[in-house]
């Protein structure tokens, strides 16, 4: 299904009063609270109906709706950041919308237009501006998601889909220092396979990862690295981020192969390597060659990217009941740089030379 243009201006219903004073701001949890008010846009009888924005509230569902049994959902991660009293910052929204219209591909899930998405985004913040937490390292998580929402108990694509927009406000990720993370491959589990679902931010993705992960955790490491499915040699991504290693001074992330998410973060990083004068290859690497590298002396970091954390330094693998260590427990200096780069751009600190950063003047 092609894209609708809906270009119809957006509906507003000012939430009647604000749930603001149940927030401690200075003990935010990820995803546990949410913005005043929700964009929600109905499609059926094939096409996008009106945008509306109205206050943050349950939705009615119906227990044979298509979600619930046969999974067509998809959704969006990403941040606004407070940078003064008079402007918010979105970080790469078109890159979002994009890979949002490609998961919608995907599961066969109606696209959604830009300008829609973009001044939902605005409304959302403006209505909302005082829910974006302003101390250092905290932001405004934004979640878009659409589910098909056909009252119809039949595995085919449904007729009906609903899209919304909530926010959450999100403590800083790093309140006491960076702490590197450990990795363990998954015993006889794959995240995904070229071909599959991979590369959509979908879902039933995400379900299927929380079994592995279990069992990672109940071995004391953090998070699984995924391996591709057919050799179980390749690396692929972690948990909800990409990975990147530093070997000598190249930076090499795996390549996007059909079956890893394409990360925004991962592209900023990629972009800012190249900038900065590393040599940067997307490739296949192998984890055999990771702790060859290491024992070599050649891995000098390990780091992973993504919405939530930025960077994420990996501190130990483990794999077939070997181990590596990386770095001496703190985050490297090239991660380092990466870090302060990025949320320097976020936060408007430092100048936006690409153009990633979409202010909103609240
Ligand atoms: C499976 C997976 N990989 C990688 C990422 C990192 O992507 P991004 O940098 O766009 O947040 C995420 C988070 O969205 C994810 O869920």
């Amino acid at each position: 299904m092609s894209e609708t243009l809906t270009k119809t201006p957006i509906k507003i219903e000012p939430a009647a009063y604000s749930r603001i004073s149940e927030v401690d701001f200075s003990n935010l949890q990820f995803g546990r609270l949410f913005g005043d008010h929700m964009f929600e846009m109905i499609f059926e009888n094939g096409a996008w109906g009106d945008p509306e924005i109205k206050p943050y509230g349950t939705i009615d569902i119906a227990p044979a709706m298509n979600v619930f049994h046969y999974g067509q959902a998809v959704f969006e991660g990403m941040k606004a950041f407070y940078v003064d009293e008079k402007t918010i910052n979105i970080f790469r929204p078109d890159e979002h919308h994009a890979r949002f219209n490609r998961s919608c591909r995907r599961m066969c899930i109606p696209e959604t237009d830009y300008e829609t998405f973009i001044s939902a985004l605005e409304s959302l913040i403006k209505l909302d501006k005082k829910w974006v937490p302003q101390s250092a390292g905290t932001a405004m998580y934004i979640r878009p998601f659409i589910f098909a929402s056909e009252d119809y108990l039949a595995a085919r694509i449904s007729d009906r889909y609903s899209y919304y927009i909530i926010t959450s406000p999100v403590g800083a990720y790093y309140k006491e220092g960076f702490n590197p993370v450990s990795l363990t491959t998954p015993d006889g589990f794959v995240r995904a396979v070229k071909g599959g679902t991979g590369e959509a931010k979908t879902s039933g993705n995400y379900a299927a990862s929380f079994l592995p992960a279990r069992k990672a955790a109940e071995k004391g490491y953090t998070q699984v690295l995924w391996l591709d499915a057919h050799q179980n040699e390749f690396i692929e991504e972690v948990g909800t981020m990409n990975i990147h290693f530093l070997i000598n001074d190249t930076l090499v992330t795996p390549e996007l192969t059909g079956s890893v998410l394409p990360g925004i973060t991962r592209k900023t990083v990629t972009a800012l390597a190249e900038e900065w004068g590393y040599n940067v290859e997307e490739r296949k690497i192998s984890i055999s060659e990771v702790f060859e590298a290491s024992k070599n002396g050649t891995l000098k970091e390990v780091f992973g990217s993504g919405t939530a954390a930025v960077i994420s330094p990996v501190g130990l693998i483990e794999h077939n009941g070997e181990k590596i260590e990386i770095g001496t427990g703190k985050i490297g200096d090239f991660a380092k740089r990466l870090f302060d780069e990025i949320t320097g751009i976020q936060y408007g600190r430092i100048e936006d030379r690409h153009g990633w950063v979409h202010a909103v003047k609240v």
